[in-house]
């Protein structure tokens, strides 16, 4: 069954104004799920972990609750393996730290340059400290997709750790993470996911992938502004995590330093209850998953995922059809109508003759909200040779956003493209 986007808009309240909200891989608007959770764990459950009274004991099942569903949500062996924290960047920060006292001088790190920098200047910064060298994996700029051979060739018996993206907040291309996890194991490297920019589009299954860490953040996929990594269980038990003392031992809280922002994670147990609503209401026909094994809010979350990424090669398609007709837009990324499985729906271009900010002020005075710039995946638009000349124009419609928004979008950028001289 396609999604009901009446159904579905009427789920974020954000969504009852006239903006058209294409900001989303910058965050997106959260769901009602997710507030009244916030809400009512700030007033039935708001006390501190581990007390010997009611509110602490409420705080401690909510929390434990929504572990667990994003254990499901990413379909983790068990919910230990999930960690909270204030943001991706941070997590990363904080692993990275961890795992730099098992490297040493001479280790490799793989990066690519299709990364957010929060997964590249974390191990940047630890190959400086520990004396490893730092291998950089190029994209091919012509259609945005990752160079596979070159990523083949940064690989040696040195390399430690492979960091890659599931999916890039600039250019939209999905990487063939499972196989870049399986290349970097080969060469014995452990291999962390940024999937931040994935995490609203499709299923994620971090037991199929085989990766060592796996990141994302609730505010991209709509929920609230808090961090999540997975981790393998018996990796994040021996690693030392900086703590104090009181804190536990024991992985997921001896990752979780001082005291979490416990509404935060309420709200993201409400997004989850979404999604699984998600799934539920549109997901059945999607049935490719009831052969993979998974069961109860684990399956629904999946076909809810699967559901999504259905309806949004539409809006690939769409966005691509509208962006190609106007005058003076080139593309930067997949535009191959054969090829939409290896994208999301985010997509940037450049407008000839409109500085790329210029263009999004313009755009907003019609309520139409995209980013401009780098959005932190600076190593993009240096490869691109556009940081200098204002970055790119960002388009990131989610599951939400409609045919017409994007029609819209096309009317307004006509206009804007023709009135330029
Ligand atoms: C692909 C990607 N990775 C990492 C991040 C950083 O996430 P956070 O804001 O949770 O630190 C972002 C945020 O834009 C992102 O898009």
């Amino acid at each position: 069954m396609a999604l009901d986007l009446t159904e579905i808009r009427a789920q974020f309240p954000a969504l009852n104004r006239e903006d058209i909200f294409f900001d989303n891989p910058g965050g997106t608007q959260i769901t009602q799920k997710a507030i009244d959770r916030m809400e009512g764990y700030l007033i039935d459950s708001n006390a501190n972990q581990g007390g010997a009274f009611a509110t602490s004991r409420r705080s401690d099942a909510v929390l434990k609750e929504s572990r667990r569903a994003v254990a499901d949500f990413l379909n983790a062996s068990c919910q230990d393996e999930i960690i909270f924290g204030a943001n991706m960047t941070t997590l990363t920060f904080s692993i990275s730290r961890a795992l730099s006292r098992t490297f040493k001088p001479g280790d490799e790190i793989v990066v690519t340059r299709l990364d957010h920098d929060a997964n590249i200047t974390p191990w940047v910064m630890l190959a400086e400290e520990r004396g490893c060298r730092i291998h950089w994996v190029d994209f091919h700029p012509e259609d945005g997709t990752l160079d596979l051979e070159d990523f083949q060739s940064a690989l040696s018996r040195k390399t430690c750790l492979v960091a890659v993206g599931y999916a890039s907040n600039a250019l939209g291309t999905i990487n063939p993470v499972k196989k870049i996890v399986q290349m970097g194991h080969e060469a014995g490297a452990l291999v962390y996911i940024d999937a931040v920019q994935y995490a609203p589009h499709g299923p994620i299954d971090v037991q199929s992938l085989g990766c060592d860490f796996l990141v994302c953040s609730g505010y991209k996929f709509f929920g609230p502004h808090l961090g999540m990594l997975y981790g393998k269980y018996d990796l994040l038990d021996q690693l030392t995590a900086y703590k104090v003392r009181p804190a536990p031992n024991d992985p997921p809280g001896k990752f979780e330093t001082g005291t979490q922002n416990q509404e935060g994670i309420a709200g993201m147990l409400g997004a989850i209850e979404y999604l699984e609503w998600v799934g539920a209401t549109y997901g059945e026909s999607h049935s490719e998953y009831y052969s993979s094994g998974y069961e109860g809010r684990r399956l629904r979350l999946k076909q809810a995922m699967f559901a999504i990424r259905a309806y949004e090669y539409e809006l690939s398609r769409a966005l691509l059809d509208v962006l190609e007709e106007t005058p003076g837009v080139t593309v930067y990324g997949l535009t191959d109508r054969q090829r939409l499985d290896e994208r999301v729906p985010t997509v940037s271009f450049r407008l000839k003759g409109k500085p790329p900010r210029r263009l999004a002020e313009e755009l907003d005075k019609e309520n139409i909200y995209v980013w401009d710039g780098n959005y932190y995946a600076l190593a993009v638009t240096e490869r691109l040779g556009l940081e200098a000349s204002g970055g790119i124009v960002r388009v990131g419609p989610v599951h939400y956003n409609t045919g017409e928004e994007i029609k819209r979008f096309g009317e307004v950028l006509g206009r804007i493209a023709a009135s330029i001289d």
